[in-house]
């Protein structure tokens, strides 16, 4: 069925198709019936960091950047869903366009920048979701006009507010969209957000576990220092990884992406950078708690991440090329653990 949605989803500019197919989504989950037709059972939950999660499978952070369509993604099977990027003040992102299918190497490219509508309003749309049995994840950034120096305070803002909302958060520190970001992943920086949302932490009745997600493109010094920093700030987990900025990976569209000059790329071409990563940190510290994502669009790539270690996945680039039939494919199947 998704193959004929995706047909005439794919006639709509990628920004248009996808809130036209979420809100579609949305329309049709009202309906009572069709509201069941995604169920699954016996799904083994998993827990991970002291919380229970519905499922292994998450729906990667971006795709619900405003935490709008959290009843959905999970109603049609996602385990857990992971809001943002949210900054504190609401901002546009980059010009459009500023997202790409590039469909012979059933990849995507993105420039977004961050568009969201602010941590005030992504609030007030997590307080429909006071009662709830799954996990949402609240990933958190840095708005474009604040300056590396002052990213901290930024972090902690976002922190502050979504903390009673959300049960667990991510550093977003390896977006490429956002200018200077990832410089973010130096150590003295990292360390700086890390001790502000841990000092506020500290002082909540409930711990709610802090996650770092980490670009594909660090080369072995700076996964050095990230692993240093994992050990010394006992960060919970990491997050591996965000979208590659090495258009080396494209094996048709390179040129198109060139020309583009900005943007990162995701989907099954950037599947070994995000594992080649899993690997080394694995093969550094095996308890090193990683949740795998990059690349991910069949039940075997979702099992070699599990191979790898992730208790938890995520997709976001397979489920726009294969939809539904993407998680039942992934959820119908035990794992098989190497
Ligand atoms: C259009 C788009 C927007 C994204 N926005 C974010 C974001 O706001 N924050 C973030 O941490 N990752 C963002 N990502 C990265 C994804 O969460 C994920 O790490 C990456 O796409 C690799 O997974 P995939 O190959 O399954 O797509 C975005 C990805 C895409 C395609």
């Amino acid at each position: 069925m998704y193959r004929l949605l995706k047909s005439l989803l794919f006639l709509l500019p990628p920004e248009q198709a996808h809130y036209f197919g979420m809100n579609s989504l949305k329309f049709i989950l009202k309906i009572p019936f069709l509201n069941r037709i995604f169920r699954f059972e016996n799904i083994s939950t998993v827990e991970f960091c002291g919380l229970t999660f519905k499922n292994k499978l998450g729906i990667a952070a971006g795709f619900d950047k405003n935490a709008n369509y959290i009843t959905e993604l999970i109603a049609i099977g996602f385990g857990y869903v992971e809001i943002g990027t949210v900054t504190p003040k609401p901002q546009e992102g980059n010009p459009k366009p500023r997202l790409f299918r590039l469909q012979n190497d059933e990849a995507l490219m993105n420039r977004m920048g961050f568009n969201n509508d602010g941590c005030d309003q992504v609030v007030e749309n997590l307080k429909k979701h006071l009662e709830r049995d799954y996990i949402i994840g609240g990933n958190i950034g840095k708005n474009k006009t604040t300056p590396n120096v002052d990213a901290h305070r930024d972090y902690r803002i976002c922190f502050e507010k979504l903390y009673p909302y959300v049960d667990y958060f991510v550093v977003n520190v390896s977006s490429p969209n956002t200018p200077n970001l990832r410089e973010l992943q130096d150590k003295d920086m990292l360390v700086e957000i890390f001790d502000s949302l841990q000092e506020y932490r500290s002082l909540q009745a409930t711990y709610k576990p802090i996650f770092l997600k980490i670009a594909p493109d660090l080369g072995q010094e700076q996964l050095e220092e990230i692993l240093s920093v994992y050990n010394e700030k006992h960060i919970d987990a990491l997050i591996v990884a965000n979208t590659t900025i090495d258009y080396n990976v494209l094996n048709h569209d390179k040129k198109f992406a060139l020309d583009q000059k900005m943007g990162g790329i995701s989907g099954r071409i950037m599947k070994n950078k995000s594992n080649d990563i899993i690997s080394y940190l694995k093969s550094k510290n095996s308890n090193m708690k990683v949740i795998g994502v990059g690349g991910i669009d069949d039940k075997a790539s979702a099992d070699e991440k599990s191979n790898l270690g992730c208790d938890l996945i995520q997709v976001y680039t397979g489920f726009i090329y294969r939809g539904t039939s993407l998680i039942q494919e992934i959820l119908a199947s035990k794992p098989t653990y190497a």
